[in-house]
């Protein structure tokens, strides 16, 4: 699939790497092709393209938001998706890593409202980047879970394919709302990685029976 990545950074470089070796298509998105990510993710990946942010929505089959929450609004007000999934990987974190909205209303809510003709698809946000790089455990026979929420479950099972290639399973937890306790769930791991010493590496499992 073309997948057109707006932010390039740690998290959208680790992801767009990763389906870029699974067979996908990775087109930067970004109205400055001097911007020190994409100099950096183009010189890490040669096979990355880069387009315009609308050209690159245009042109994607599915569109991945990976930028500093605060600049959202901004960048997504001018933006037409045409009824395109838009991947939030994105937190707004506050001050002490608290939720950046109080807890109000999730961040993939207000992404929704913002680039209201999206299906907007909350994903990757429950780990750091070190796990969208590299979410392989061989000494385990179940693979780490991925947790994600939408309203649009076509848009759903596109992201359950590409977590697939990416080495996740998918656990759907319902609609968008939910996101708000992903998010509660990124600021967990967040606190006990970035600040309590766990190891980057550590992810969720879904065991059922
Ligand atoms: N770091 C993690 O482990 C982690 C894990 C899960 C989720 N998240 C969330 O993922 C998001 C990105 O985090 P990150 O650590 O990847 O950040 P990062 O490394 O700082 O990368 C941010 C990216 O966004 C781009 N960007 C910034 N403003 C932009 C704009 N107005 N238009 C287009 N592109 C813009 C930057 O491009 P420039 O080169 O122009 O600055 C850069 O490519 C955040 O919301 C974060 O909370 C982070």
């Amino acid at each position: 699939m073309k997948l057109a990545f707006i932010g390039i950074g740690k998290v959208g470089f680790a992801l767009a790497d990763n389906l870029q070796k699974k067979g996908h298509e990775i087109i930067m998105a970004h109205n400055d092709p001097e911007s020190k990510s994409v100099v950096a993710a183009k010189e890490r990946n040669p096979l990355f393209s880069i387009l315009a942010v609308q050209a690159a929505v245009d042109a994607a089959d599915i569109v991945f938001l990976a930028t500093p929450f605060k600049v959202n609004e901004a960048l997504l007000r001018p933006l037409s998706f045409r009824g395109k999934t838009l991947v939030d990987c994105t937190n707004p974190v506050g001050p002490g890593i608290s939720h950046g909205l109080g807890s109000k209303i999730s961040g993939a809510e207000k992404i929704q409202e913002w680039a209201p003709d999206a299906k907007v698809v909350k994903a990757y946000t429950i780990y750091g980047f070190e796990n969208l790089e590299d979410p392989v455990f061989p000494n385990y026979n179940v693979r780490p879970v991925m947790l994600i929420a939408g309203n649009d479950g076509d848009s759903k099972e596109k992201i359950r394919q590409l977590n697939t290639d990416l080495g996740f399973d998918t656990l759907d937890t319902g609609v968008l709302s939910q996101s708000l306790h992903l998010e509660h769930m990124t600021l967990l791991w967040v606190k006990m990685v970035r600040a309590g010493g766990h190891s980057p590496h550590f992810t969720w499992g879904y065991l059922k029976r």
